[in-house]
């Protein structure tokens, strides 16, 4: 079958990768849907059973670093766009061991680059019809003072009430973990590669993302299944962090609108004006767990267990989305309330599914990862 077009999409087994696949796979029956993916502890083909078979879609197993199959990829598939979402993702993982978050962030990117690079340029159209769209975070940024009451979703009017303290596009770099920090850096890559041989990049990045699909050692999943079991909830210091929260496929669909009609060498910010304190967004899923499990709301409280804080934990991160939503008219279909429920259903649904993670040789990691906190 002959396919309009031949798109990569790195990191598909992942959390917001899956997101990714199953729309375009779903939405673009034209496309050819190649999912690359190393299947780190954190890729898990269970997140795309619906759609494995469909005839437009194809997984390869590939480590982003390794240039010479992704170029060779590259000529066989004439893949003419590129959704770069694989990566090193937990922060906590980041603090012990940085060098694998350059290797694969940093590295992993810049080879995917010059593999384009090479192939693209080797076409009689060159880059006309290509595309690198390379998906980061808001973490790059740094970190914002607590200035103003969170909680204010999806509030596109936050910024006249409460000032311009917010991430903008055009926010100075200013990361502090070794994960945001090589995200930083791939960033750069991507816009070096725009700026120096004509390559069609995009960059958008993104706030904290929830829904079904996400490893359960980011805190709303492991909170849920913790709740469900009844363990401790590690809270990392006074709980006092604000977190600016997306329901994936809010996200995925921004990545597919950004994708066809998102400017050449921009960048865009993605986000719902949706700020959480930590400790305030932790009740609302103790609540939601314990309601959908049939125990009495807020039963489950004195889980809350304060743990030591993260090293050089970000204090607050807020994204400013108005430039996503003047130009390219993307807002989020969600509300809070009806994506946290959906969430904690889904998990609770599938339990399976987070059972085939948690058992064994994760919990052995996990406890051992965690065992100085
Ligand atoms: P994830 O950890 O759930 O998934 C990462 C995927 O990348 C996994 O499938 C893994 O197997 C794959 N991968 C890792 N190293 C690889 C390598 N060397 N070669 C090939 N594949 C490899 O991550 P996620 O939360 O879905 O995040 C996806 C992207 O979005 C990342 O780039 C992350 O920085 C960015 N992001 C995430 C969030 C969030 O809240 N989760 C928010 C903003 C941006
Ligand atoms: O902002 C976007 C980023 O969001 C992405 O780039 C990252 O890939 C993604 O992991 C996420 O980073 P965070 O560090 O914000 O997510 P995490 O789920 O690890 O933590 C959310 C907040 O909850 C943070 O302030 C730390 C706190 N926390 C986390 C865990 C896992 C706890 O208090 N206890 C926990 O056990």
């Amino acid at each position: 079958m002959e396919f309009k077009r031949s798109i990569v999409i790195t990191g598909g087994a992942g959390f917001i990768g899956s997101h990714v696949v199953r729309l375009f796979v779903n939405k673009y029956p034209e496309y050819k849907i190649i999912n690359l993916d190393k299947l780190t502890y954190a890729g898990n083909l269970a997140n795309l059973k619906d759609i494995e078979s469909a005839p437009n879609y194809r997984f390869v197993k590939m480590d982003i670093c390794d240039f010479e199959a992704f170029y060779q990829l590259m000529q066989d598939e004439h893949i003419d766009g590129i959704i770069h979402l694989a990566a090193e993702s937990h922060v906590d993982r980041s603090i012990k061991d940085p060098f694998t978050f350059a290797r694969t962030n940093v590295m992993g990117t810049l080879s995917l680059l010059q593999a384009a690079k090479l192939y693209w340029e080797s076409l009689p159209e060159r880059y006309e019809g290509k595309r690198f769209y390379h998906i980061s975070t808001d973490e790059v940024y740094g970190a914002l003072e607590l200035t103003h009451p969170e909680g204010k979703a999806n509030d596109f009017s936050a910024h006249e009430v409460y000032g311009d303290d917010f991430f903008v596009e055009t926010t100075k770099y200013n990361p502090h973990s070794p994960y945001s920090a090589s995200k930083a850096s791939s960033d750069h890559f991507v816009r070096a590669f725009h700026d120096t041989y004509g390559m069609p990049t995009v960059v958008t990045n993104c706030s904290n993302n929830y829904g079904p699909y996400q490893f359960p050692e980011k805190l709303i999943p492991l909170f849920i299944n913790n709740i469900r079991h009844r363990k401790p909830l590690p809270v990392y210091g006074k709980g006092e962090n604000v977190r600016d929260w997306l329901y994936v496929e809010d996200h995925a669909r921004a990545i597919d609108l950004i994708f066809h009609e998102g400017k050449v060498a921009e960048t865009y910010n993605i986000g719902g004006f949706n700020e959480w304190k930590n400790i305030d967004i932790i009740k609302v899923v103790i609540n939601t767990v314990d309601r959908l499990l049939g125990r009495k709301e807020g039963e489950d409280m004195d889980l809350i267990t304060y743990v030591t804080d993260r090293a050089g934990h970000d204090l607050r991160y807020a994204i400013d989305s108005r430039k996503l939503k003047a130009e390219l008219g993307w807002e989020p279909c969600l509300q809070f309330e009806e994506g946290i429920e959906k969430t904690v259903k889904w998990y609770l649904e599938n339990q399976e599914w987070m059972d085939n993670i948690t058992s064994g040789e994760y919990e052995k990691y996990y406890e051992e990862m965690y065992a100085d906190r």
